[in-house]
């Protein structure tokens, strides 16, 4: 019997796995600069908080969760997304609390969602995002949306696009929210059953809709922008003002609805330009969501955000032929001949690991010219032959593989001759 990996999942190999690592540390030094400090929680949660947090109308609750019984029958879910999980254990933990304020955190690992695999969609895929939560400064907003761009900017992606939009506050989303029930109601019998009962629920998310994105009446639907009351539309243009005095060039898309319900006022999204990127072209989403820590159970708390996968910008690094500067050099591959020069070898092996540097060498009794060979295929700086001669010389040869030079080096002060380059 063979296994297969699920759909929608991978396997990530050494050889691939750096670059995960390069982004994920690149990521944590980003967000020690900035000053927010790392949260993990569980991978699953009581699937009613993604009901309640995410919101019932949404894809991913409705058809997007991993949601099983556990042996009591409890109703779990596998997270499909980190800012629920997040606002909980701000709740929960009581970190609004805490003197220091806002509360400004990250958190990089796995989601779930059944979604139809394709390029840059996954059943699991790894997110980063950051979550500030207790300010309501539109300089938070800024600064959330200059960190997501630093990123995509410090791996070196040039093909990128901010677009960013306002969903109001609460009176200016009813408002928004009565308009489009006027404007789809009298042909929702055009659109599909989601939408439907999205016009109910929520019409907000036909706006959303991929079955009918082309229907006439979606080009001609009410913008929220008209329904912004003063306070909302002064809180977007003090957003603006922000990106555009700290150089973020950004467009103004009021189609920008997001797919989960938490949301209003900033509302964002990165979409990689790069030629040849696949049909799903946002990197990144985020947004505020004042209202999502009373909805879990805490005090009025407003908070921004974004999340970003790192399957998405590794595609979007592909598509624009950006090499990360990623090195798999090793400091030095111990070759040896015979068997005393051998059992020496791994000693000095040892030694040099605790000194540290990179060391390895040949656990298969090659040959010497495989020895070579594998020291070529570790990128090794230098390679130390050892031989019983030379053990009994009590030296080792020592070969610098980028200039070519060789000379015999004291055993006992190879770890010093190495350590100086
Ligand atoms: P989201 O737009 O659902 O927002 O997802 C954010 C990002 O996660 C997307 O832009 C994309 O990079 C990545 N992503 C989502 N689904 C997949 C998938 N199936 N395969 C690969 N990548 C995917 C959220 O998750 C919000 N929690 C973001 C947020 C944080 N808003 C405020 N704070």
């Amino acid at each position: 019997m063979s296994f297969q990996i699920p759909r929608g999942t991978q396997d990530i190999l050494p050889g691939e796995v750096e670059k995960w690592q390069f982004i994920e540390n690149t990521a944590r030094e980003l967000c020690s600069r900035y000053q927010y400090k790392e949260i993990r929680t569980p991978i699953f949660e009581h699937t009613e908080l993604f009901a309640r947090g995410v919101g019932e109308s949404t894809d991913i609750v409705q058809k997007e969760m991993y949601t099983f019984e556990d042996r009591k029958g409890r109703s779990i879910t596998l997270r499909p997304e980190g800012t629920a999980s997040t606002v909980r254990a701000f709740v929960e933990k009581k970190l609004y609390a805490n003197p220091s304020q806002p509360t400004k955190l990250y958190y990089i690992g796995p989601m779930f969602r059944y979604e139809r695999p394709q390029t840059g969609r996954f059943r699991q895929f790894v997110q980063f995002g950051i979550e500030a939560l207790g300010s309501h400064d539109p300089a938070i907003d800024a600064e959330v949306i200059s960190l997501a761009m630093s990123l995509y900017q410090s791996l070196g992606l040039k093909s990128i696009k901010l677009v960013i939009n306002s969903l109001g506050d609460g009176e200016s989303r009813k408002a928004h929210r009565e308009a489009l029930i006027a404007h789809f109601q009298p042909r929702i019998g055009e659109f599909c059953s989601d939408c439907q009962k999205r016009l109910e629920q929520n019409p907000l998310r036909i706006l959303d809709c991929k079955k009918d994105r082309d229907h006439e009446l979606m080009e001609t639907a009410p913008s929220i922008l008209e329904f912004l009351n003063e306070e909302s539309k002064q809180y977007f243009n003090k957003v603006q003002q922000y990106l555009t005095s700290n150089g973020i060039p950004f467009e103004v898309d009021p189609r920008l609805v997001r797919g989960l319900d938490y949301y209003n006022h900033t509302a964002f999204e990165i979409m990689s330009n790069a030629e040849g990127f696949g049909a799903i072209t946002t990197l990144c989403g985020g947004g505020r969501y004042n209202g999502l820590t009373q909805e879990i159970g805490g005090p009025e708390t407003p908070g921004i955000g974004f999340a970003l996968s790192i399957e998405r910008l590794l595609a979007a690094l592909d598509a624009e032929d950006v090499a990360l500067p990623i090195s798999s050099n090793i400091d030095c591959y111990m070759v040896t001949m015979g068997d005393q020069a051998k059992d020496r070898a791994v000693s000095l092996l040892f030694d040099m690991r605790k000194a540290g540097l990179k060391a390895e060498k040949d656990y298969e009794d090659k040959k010497i010219k495989a020895q070579l060979k594998a020291a070529d295929r570790h990128k090794a700086k230098f390679v130390a032959i050892l031989g019983d001669d030379e053990l009994e010389r009590n030296v080792v040869a020592v070969k610098n593989m980028e200039t070519g030079a060789q000379e015999e080096i004291a055993i006992d002060e190879l770890i010093t001759y190495l350590k100086q380059f």
